[in-house]
């Protein structure tokens, strides 16, 4: 029996644009404020995880001292604010578009799903708000990636089945989720590092979006998922 893949949910930093950048340079700025060393590898395990577990992790047992945690986390969101007010629609990665377009086109249903608390306005700012039929930013769930949570109310919103959902993810938290919502997942970015997803591509403008499509249903109809 053949499944077709209906719900197309979108992480939002390091899959849309380049913003998982503007992350990685507000908590090196902390980072350097707090005389703790963090670098871009470090900054791999910060991907798809929230502001206060970042956080967490980066103190990693310190006492922030004379600045406390929640000054901390609204010192970092000011830096990042700072960062994002230079997007524009010229700041989607190339192909986004031209895919959210051929899902539009085929009748799909899509999603936005990102733990980052400032998605509505990076969203707006990137000019692709009226292009999801759903967004849920980082209030929508309380169990954030690796947690399924966010992408099975998702699915619940689209009113597509988790079983024919695919997550498009640059984070490996955000691949775990998916795998642990039943959905299928399509990793943005290095192959070595995103190797669990079940497909993978250096960017959007890499997709052929019909051999992709094929691709999944394949993996639908042949692996225990069906
Ligand atoms: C995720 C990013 O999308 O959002 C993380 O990958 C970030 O790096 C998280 O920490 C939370 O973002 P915000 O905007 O709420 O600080
Ligand atoms: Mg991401």
């Amino acid at each position: 029996m053949k499944r077709k893949v209906e719900g197309f949910i979108f992480d939002l930093d390091g899959v849309l644009t380049d913003t998982s950048e503007f992350h990685y340079l507000a908590w090196k700025r902390i980072a350097e404020e707090l005389k703790i060393p963090f670098d871009r590898e470090k900054n791999e395990n910060f991907k798809g995880v929230s502001r206060h577990e970042c956080l967490r992790i980066l103190l990693g047992g310190r006492n922030p001292g004379s600045s406390s945690f929640e000054k901390l986390l609204a010192l970092k969101n000011s830096y990042y604010r700072g960062y994002i007010k230079r997007i524009t629609p010229e700041s989607l990665f190339p192909g986004v578009l031209n895919v959210l377009d051929r899902i539009r086109e085929k009748g799909g249903r899509i999603a936005v799903a990102s733990v980052s608390k400032n998605t509505d306005e990076v969203i707006t700012m990137l000019g692709v708000r009226d292009k999801f039929d759903v967004i849920l930013d980082g209030y929508s769930v309380k169990r954030t990636k690796p947690e399924p949570d966010q992408f099975l109310l998702a699915s619940k919103m689209l009113s597509v089945v988790p079983g024919c959902c695919v997550v498009f993810e640059d984070s490996l938290a955000g691949i775990e989720a998916a795998e642990r919502a039943g959905m299928l997942s399509v990793g943005i970015g290095s192959r070595e590092r995103l190797n669990s997803a079940d497909l993978v591509f250096n960017g959007f403008d890499e997709i052929e979006f019909n051999i992709m499509i094929g691709k999944l249903v394949e993996i639908l109809t042949y692996e225990h998922r069906l």
